[in-house]
């Protein structure tokens, strides 16, 4: 589902995230392990507060995993923990309350030390839509609970649900905004399948997939579609949509007079790579960072 975010959605969002931030423990942000920039709220170190805060890398699955590497380890650079997971399959998800306890300790340590019983933790998932937010509660919680693509402004009773004995979870996930005035991110957002084609044109999404992947994973496209020949110039627009059109032609994708349907070439390429087809595909890495 996609939301057009106005300003009245973000006031509303950061008011209910800070809502929940007061019952809560520890924040954990989920980021798309492929761009962890651009599925980033721009404004989540204002939003989060000081919070203790765990990172999470979803859809690492579809994410090179060195790349996804040397993210975790510039966000331990930059102090943060985080972890990479699949919440669809459940990779490393169990891990989750093993981190956040870490990263919660001394406050353990403290009311132990006081001889209190610590309670269980509480944490509250945030990020951007479709992220992810909602299969990962459902996986923690083991059981359907949140409805996918949820949206601001929607707030159910909250409750609790219990992630082993010692977390537990706010059922709602905090509902955070993309960059999207970056016209970069937007693009991104829509290689990846955050943001559909309703809102950006899929002939110019499938341009900017073709000229990133030509960039950066030109064998992986080049087997898919059986390429041979590689753009000669990636700035040059005739020879990326011609590389458009081999795919098109290769998929049996022609209309009257042997021309190529862009549109529908440019459907199976953002099929293809979304599914993972191309193999696993990271758009951002630190290393590009400056
Ligand atoms: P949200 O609550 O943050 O909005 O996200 P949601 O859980 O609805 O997940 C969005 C899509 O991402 C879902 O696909 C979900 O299955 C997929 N997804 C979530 N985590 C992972 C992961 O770790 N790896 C992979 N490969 N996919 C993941 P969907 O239901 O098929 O919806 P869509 O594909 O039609 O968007």
């Amino acid at each position: 589902m996609t939301i057009q975010w106005f300003p009245g959605h973000m006031t509303r969002a950061r008011r209910e995230i800070q809502e929940k931030l007061k019952l809560i423990d520890i924040a954990i942000e989920l980021l798309d392990a492929r761009v962890p920039l651009s599925s980033r709220n721009p404004m989540v170190e204002e939003i989060l507060h000081g919070k203790p805060r765990l990172i999470l890398l979803n859809k690492a699955d579809l994410a090179d995993a060195r790349t996804t590497d040397k993210w975790m380890a510039n966000f331990a650079e930059q102090g943060y923990a985080s972890l990479s997971i699949d919440a669809s399959t459940g990779t490393r998800v169990n891990e989750i309350p093993i981190k956040v306890r870490a990263l919660l300790h001394e406050k353990i340590s403290r009311q132990v030390a006081k001889g209190m019983t610590p309670r269980p933790v509480r944490g509250l998932i945030v990020g951007i839509p479709n992220v992810g937010k909602s299969t990962l509660i459902n996986r923690l919680a083991g059981r359907n609970i949140a409805a996918t693509g949820d949206r601001p402004g929607v707030t159910k009773g909250q409750q609790w649900i219990k992630v082993g004995t010692e977390m537990e979870l706010l059922d709602t996930p905090g509902i955070l905004w993309p960059k999207f005035e970056d016209q970069l991110v937007g693009f991104k957002l829509a290689m990846t399948g955050a943001i559909r084609e309703q809102v950006l044109n899929i002939e110019d999404v499938a341009y900017f997939a073709v000229k990133e992947l030509a960039q950066y994973y030109w064998d992986a496209l080049a087997e898919r579609f059986g390429l041979t020949e590689p753009p000669s110039d990636l700035e040059n627009n005739l020879e990326i949509v011609r590389v458009m059109e081999d795919i098109g032609r290769k998929r049996g994708c022609l209309i009257s007079g042997g021309r190529v349907d862009l549109e529908k070439a440019s459907g199976i390429i953002l099929r293809e790579l979304r599914a993972g087809n191309l193999g696993r595909i990271s758009l951002e890495s630190p290393e590009f960072l400056v």
